[in-house]
């Protein structure tokens, strides 16, 4: 049942795109990247929360949500996302990801967002062409 609730919710905002493409293995890897680094501060299903105590000078901050409703408030393509995440995330240790580990989270991020796989690997260069805006 909550499972259906979080699958309507997500579907209501799916990315206004008609690109689809990552791959599943990206988006698992991606998956397991955000679990570990990026989950503390948005939230165990990217929904956003609130910096921990524990990144003292960054404490209380809010990291905006990467799925669902308000998604990526500031991003206007998923390029716009794979290069502040490569360069500014996480927010403790930027520039710490490869690029191949940033776009892995950018396609989990999709996949979260109810974008489907198409075996086509995301690339820097695809990614610009994935339009996050509704
Ligand atoms: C220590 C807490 C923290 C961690 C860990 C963290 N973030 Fe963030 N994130 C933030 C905060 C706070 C902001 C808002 C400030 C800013 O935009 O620089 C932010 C902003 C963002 C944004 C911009 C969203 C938008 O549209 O404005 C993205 C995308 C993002 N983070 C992705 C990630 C990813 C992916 C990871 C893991 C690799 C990660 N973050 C790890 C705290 C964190």
């Amino acid at each position: 049942m909550r499972n259906l609730l979080i699958i309507s919710v997500l579907s209501l905002f799916a990315f206004a795109s008609t690109t689809f493409a990552y791959t599943t293995e990206q988006a698992e890897k991606g998956k397991e990247i955000f679990a570990k680094q990026c989950a503390e501060c948005h939230g165990a299903n990217g929904e956003g929360g609130i910096v921990p105590d524990e990144y003292t000078d960054y404490a209380g901050m809010k990291a905006p949500p990467v799925v669902g409703e308000g998604r990526l408030p500031s991003m206007k393509t998923a390029g716009n996302a794979y290069a502040f995440v490569k360069s500014h995330m996480p927010l403790q240790a930027p520039g710490s990801l490869s690029s191949d580990d940033a776009l892995a989270v950018i396609a989990f991020d999709l996949m979260a967002n109810g974008i489907e796989a198409d075996g086509q690997p995301l690339t820097a260069e695809s990614a610009k062409e994935i339009n996050l805006q509704k």
